[in-house]
């Protein structure tokens, strides 16, 4: 039974430490009820999800499994709210709900939403909860995902929420999906672990390097170092986080001393749709920031490179074929796991582990 955060008022509830808030969030076993942050996620959350993806993705290869797997959430319902563009999210999330066979609906245009006639935003989602058991929402506004779970929380119907990207702060199923890739390229060379991992480009507002970085935190001896134009680089509160927890980090904007050092180069574009006033990126020089040949004759051999998507003209081409990049393989992993997350909030884990011993 969820821990109801009945008699706490929203000022109240959002005041409290994170840590104290993550307990209103979480199941009895640790699976997150409302997925919100990436702090929800330890290293056994994070090893479970994990050995599940890679279950599910067994089972699905053949026709029995994919019935099997299509069985598990026939009887639920999910609601895909993306008030701000995806393309990778949105039908990743969308996959995973059709392999576990659970239908959905979507809401991305707010103009075809009764919003556009003045709804509160509160009212919209309590109403996707009288029609769906699941809403999975991307929004422009940071915290408006944590706002809408404590609302559902205090309502006769009080549904999960995953957050699908929030705002500059948060996008922690995306944060998922990095680790189970870097868990997956470092399989033959001693796992995640004594790792150094190099952040590149618009790390300020990139909200993917935010929840990555403290997921690798669960991680022993991971060095991150962070790349970028100084007017874009990392926020203080990462650094305050790592300072606290004495990871190794270090800024820098000199990328080719970073990249031979590097076991897996993150790549991010430049989020020019949060300038303040417009041109604003126009103006910072950015050139240096790049991935291509030069930078591919730079990187260790066994390093591997990982990019959110999408991407502009950040990474080269040329670099697609290359053995070391590994962003496409990145992307239909977020599908794997994104499934193993809604399997494991609606409990079917055990199920899925029957299925796959058996
Ligand atoms: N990585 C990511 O969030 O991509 P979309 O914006 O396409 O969903």
């Amino acid at each position: 039974m969820l821990k109801r955060i009945c008699g706490l008022g929203w000022e109240v509830y959002q005041a409290l430490p994170l840590d104290e808030k993550i307990t209103y969030l979480m199941q009895p076993d640790g699976t997150p009820f409302h997925t919100l942050f990436a702090q929800q996620f330890g290293l056994d959350l994070l090893t479970r999800l994990a050995t599940l993806t890679n279950e599910i993705r067994a089972i699905s290869k053949s026709k029995n499994g994919t019935e099997f797997l299509r069985s598990l959430l026939a009887h639920k319902r999910a609601m895909l709210y993306f008030s701000q563009p995806s393309s990778r999210t949105f039908l990743s999330f969308l996959s995973a709900c059709q392999i576990l066979g659970m239908p959905s609906g979507e809401v991305r245009d707010m103009a075809t939403s009764s919003e556009f006639k003045g709804e509160s935003r509160e009212d919209s989602v309590r109403t996707f909860s009288s029609y769906f058991d699941l809403i999975i929402m991307r929004t422009q506004e940071k915290g408006l995902a944590e706002q809408m779970a404590w609302v559902l929380s205090n309502s006769d119907r009080p549904i999960p929420i995953i957050n699908a990207g929030s705002g500059q702060d948060q996008h922690p199923t995306q944060a998922l999906l990095d680790i189970y890739t870097l868990l997956r390229s470092f399989e033959r060379t001693g796992g995640l672990r004594d790792k150094t991992i190099v952040f590149c480009g618009d790390l300020l507002r990139g909200r993917t390097v935010r929840s990555l970085s403290n997921l690798l935190l669960n991680y022993p001896n991971i060095r991150q170092i962070f790349v970028a134009p100084q007017p874009l680089q990392v926020g203080a509160d990462i650094q305050m986080m790592l300072k606290e927890r004495n990871i190794q980090f270090e800024l820098t904007d000199h990328f080719h001393r970073a990249i031979p050092q590097a076991d897996a180069v993150y790549m991010t574009r430049i989020q020019d749709e949060w300038d303040a006033t417009k041109g604003e990126s126009a103006r910072i020089d950015t050139s240096r920031f790049t991935f291509g040949a030069d930078e591919l004759a730079l990187l260790p051999k066994d390093a591997v490179i990982l990019h959110p998507l999408p991407r502009r003209d950040e990474i080269d081409t040329v670099v697609d074929s290359d053995p070391r990049a590994m962003y496409w393989r990145q992307m239909r992993n977020g599908m794997w796991i994104r499934t193993a997350l809604i399997a494991a909030t609606f409990r079917c884990e055990h199920q899925v582990h029957a299925y796959y011993r058996n």
